[in-house]
Parts: structure tokens; C-alpha cells; sequence
């Protein structure tokens, strides 16, 4: 029999209603009946009401899934977010373990981020942005619009990645020479590039073009800061397709209005949530800092959009839809992440390699079976009873179910 699933999409777009309505009629989801109500709204403590009645719920980057909107969205049937997008760093992963899965679209075109990547710092670098509209202007004039070579100079990649490689190789195509930084660096790939890891600091220094392509975490939050800048040569361009929180937009602002470093190519920016995405033309932009960001000549600032293009659209759709039907079938879930999971790749601590998900649905006694002897995961205790309301989880304050919050 097909299976039924209800999902409550958030902050859709046009083109999500696209390009989810064409994979619909993909043949691969033939035995699923998608039941979606697409809503402008973004996902927050003040929207999770509209997921009742639904199966599971598709988010985007900009959706806040905290504490609270995980108890509401439990609390209104919701057993899976489906967030169509890579990074997660939006999702309180501890306040969804064992109530609700969450699964994620872990690539979906690399390419597309580089290559936006390379857009913003050849625009800054060459100044087209300027020129494009000077001209518009009947302006003509050259004066101001000077740039550098690319060639010869050097570029350093943070978070060597998925995105991170591809861009390192573009940028070695240009005939720059490559520092990479990572803390799981891949070697193979630095030799085959004739690119070297170094530290942090070293790749300041020595950079023309640094470019951040690493998740955010609490530990490299702001990892671009007034001290980091201080190394840096003034020449350098700093390009951020990552996420807003790896830099302190403050000290990049005083940074550039101060000609301390050369620009700023930016797809991201800290406090984008309330603003990217959105039509503003029409009112007063009250953040002060995006206000002065906007108006530097030498930033570059695009909303969010270097995942834009019609092959990154389109899979996005289609894997989104893949980990909901699997979920709704009870199928592994190889795309779930939890607070167990490691950045790398290797989750250690994570039962979904095992067990097909991060945690199970199963009754308490086949949960604890599949799960790890040691109860410590990270060095926290982790609670080994399946989720139940009966279960009295929040009960005991030496219980490592309870929750620590209260
Ligand atoms: N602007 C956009 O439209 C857009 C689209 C997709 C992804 N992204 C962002 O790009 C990031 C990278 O994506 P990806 O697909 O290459 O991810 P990935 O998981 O393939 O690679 C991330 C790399 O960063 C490394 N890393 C982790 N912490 C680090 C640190 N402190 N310093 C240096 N490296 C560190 C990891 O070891 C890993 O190699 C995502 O986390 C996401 O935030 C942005």
C-alpha cells in the first residue's frame, strides 16, 4: 500500500514549490503519497503550531529549531524534520534526541558553492560590481577600478571539505598556491594538488584570499575576529560561503572601513535571519552593522544564495523527499545526524551505522540492546531507554535520561 506522509514545508520559496513539484512526478517516489503544505513562514517558537496535524516537517537554514520549537513540534506529532539544506548548525540536536529524527541533505552541488565562491572574489576583485554600476550610469571612467593577478598569489582554504576541495582545486587552476587548514586534513589531496596544511595563524599570514568553508560550531565561532585579522596582510580578501557566525562582523567592519584588509566577499552573514530571503526594498534596514556592510565598496555581499543553481535545486528536492519516504518506510536513514554524530564522517558514539538510524523507535528493551555497552558518549552519560512519555526521563537529577536543562 502507498504510504501517506504529511509535511509541513517551512519558509518555502518559489523555487522550492518548483523544483519539489517536479521531483514529485519522479518515478522514484512512485510508492509515496506526499501530502505537502507549503508555508511562507519561517519555523520558530511563534509558527511550530501550523506543523500540527502533520507527519514531519522540511526546514531551511533559517529556521530556528530550538528547545522550544522541538517540545512544540513533539508535542503537535511531528517524528522526522526533513531539513532541505547541509549545515544544521540551526537544529538543537540535543533537545531532538529520541524525540525527533532529523535528516539533512548532506551534498547536493559542491560545485555550486565554490564556483558562487569564486564569483564573489572575482567581482570584488576586479571590481565589477562598481563598473557594472558606473556604466549603468553613462560612467566609463577606469580610475579606482584597479584589481590584482590572481596568479601567483596565495589562497587559503578553510574546512577542506566537500566544497572546500573543489574550490581549491578552481583556485590552483588560476595559478595560486594553496594553504589549506582542516582538523582532519586530507594529505592524498594536498599532494595531488601541490597544496600544504598549515596552522591557523600561518594561513593568515600568509594569505591573499582566505576563504571559510568549515561548519559552525560553538569552538569556531567567531573564528575571524579582531585578533585574526590583526595577522592578516592588508591585501587580504576574506570570503565567507560558510555560515555568518564564523566571523565577528564588528571587527570585519571596523577591519574594512579602516582599509585594514582588502574586502570582503560575503554569502553569509551572522544575524541573515531575519533579513535574507525577504524583499527589504521597501523598508528601513534597522541592523547597523548589514547597513554598513551593504554600503563598503569593498564588500560584496550576495543573500544566501551560493547553493542557487538548478542541478544543486534539483537534488535537494529529490534527496529531501528520498530520507522522508525512507523514514516513512522504516528504512535506514543513512542522511540522519544527531549530537552523537562527528563532523567527519565517521560518527563514533552514533548507533546509525549499525542500527540504520541514530536512535530507534523500538520498544526500551531491542533500543538498549543496539546501543554501545558504554553509556558515555563524548564523556556524557547517555540515557539508553527509548523515549516514552511513561518513561519518567525527567524524573531523576543523577539519571543521565534526565534532562539537564531543567
Ligand atoms: N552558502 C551556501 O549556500 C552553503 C551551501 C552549502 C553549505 N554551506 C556551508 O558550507 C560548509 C561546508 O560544506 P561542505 O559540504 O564542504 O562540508 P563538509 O562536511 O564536506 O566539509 C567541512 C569540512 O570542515 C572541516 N572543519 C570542521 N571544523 C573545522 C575548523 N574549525 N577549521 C577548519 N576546518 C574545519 C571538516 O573537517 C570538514 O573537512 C557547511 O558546513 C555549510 O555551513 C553553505
Amino acid at each position: 500500500m502507498k504510504k501517506n506522509v504529511k509535511i509541513a514545508f517551512f519558509d518555502a520559496k518559489p523555487y522550492d514549490r518548483a523544483w519539489f513539484g517536479a521531483a514529485l512526478k519522479d518515478p522514484l517516489f512512485a510508492d509515496t503519497d506526499f501530502d505537502i503544505e507549503y508555508f511562507d513562514s519561517k519555523l520558530s517558537a511563534a509558527t511550530a503550531r501550523l506543523a500540527q496535524g502533520h507527519d514531519a516537517v522540511c526546514a531551511f537554514v533559517n529556521d530556528r529549531i530550538d528547545r522550544d520549537v522541538a517540545a512544540q513540534l513533539e508535542a503537535a506529532g511531528i517524528r522526522l524534520v526533513a531539513l532541505r539544506c547541509a549545515g544544521y548548525n540551526n537544529v538543537d540536536l540535543e533537545a531532538m534526541w529520541e524525540r525527533i529524527h532529523v535528516a539533512r541533505v548532506p551534498a547536493y552541488s559542491p560545485h555550486s558553492v565554490a564556483e558562487h565562491t569564486v564569483a564573489l572574489l572575482q567581482t570584488l576583485n576586479r571590481k565589477v560590481h562598481v563598473a557594472y554600476n558606473r556604466i549603468r550610469d553613462g560612467n566609463f571612467a577606469l580610475a579606482g577600478l584597479v584589481g590584482r593577478d590572481l596568479y601567483g598569489k596565495t589562497a587559503g582554504i578553510i574546512g577542506t571539505g566537500k566544497i572546500g576541495k573543489i574550490l581549491a582545486r578552481i583556485l590552483s587552476g588560476y595559478g595560486m598556491r594553496i594553504l589549506l587548514s582542516d582538523p582532519c586534513p586530507d594529505g592524498e589531496f594536498a599532494e595531488e594538488l601541490g597544496a600544504k596544511y598549515v596552522d591557523r595563524d600561518t594561513l593568515y599570514r600568509q594569505s591573499d584570499v582566505i576563504s571559510l568553508h568549515c561548519p559552525l560550531t560553538p569552538e569556531n565561532r567567531y573564528m575571524i575576529n579582531e585578533q585574526s585579522i590583526a595577522l592578516m596582510k592588508r591585501e587580504a580578501i576574506i570570503l565567507n560561503t560558510g555560515r555568518g557566525g564564523l566571523i565577528d562582523t564588528r571587527a570585519l567592519v571596523e577591519a574594512l572601513k579602516g582599509d585594514r584588509i582588502r574586502g570582503a566577499g560575503l554569502d553569509v552573514y551572522e544575524e541573515e535571519e531575519r533579513y535574507f530571503f525577504e524583499d527589504w526594498s521597501m523598508a528601513p534596514i534597522r541592523d547597523d552593522i548589514l547597513a554598513r556592510l551593504i554600503q563598503l565598496p569593498n564588500v560584496v555581499l550576495t543573500a544566501h544564495q551560493a547553493f542557487l543553481t538548478e542541478e544543486a535545486l534539483g537534488e535537494i528536492a529529490r534527496v529531501t523527499l528520498s530520507n522522508i519516504r525512507d523514514w516513512a518506510q522504516g528504512k535506514a536513514l543513512p542522511n540522519e545526524i544527531c549530537y552523537h554524530c562527528e563532523e567527519d564522517g565517521k560518527y563514533p558514539g552514533c548507533i546509525r551505522e549499525s542500527s540504520g538510524s541514530c536512535w530507534t523507535d523500538e520498544p526500551a528493551a531491542e533500543t538498549s540492546r543496539s546501543r554501545p555497552e558504554d553509556t558515555r558518549i563524548h564523556g556524557v552519560p547517555v540515557c539508553t531507554k527509548a523515549f516514552s512519555p511513561e518513561s519518567e526521563r525527567f524524573g531523576d537529577e543523577d539519571d543521565p535520561c534526565a534532562d539537564g536543562s531543567e
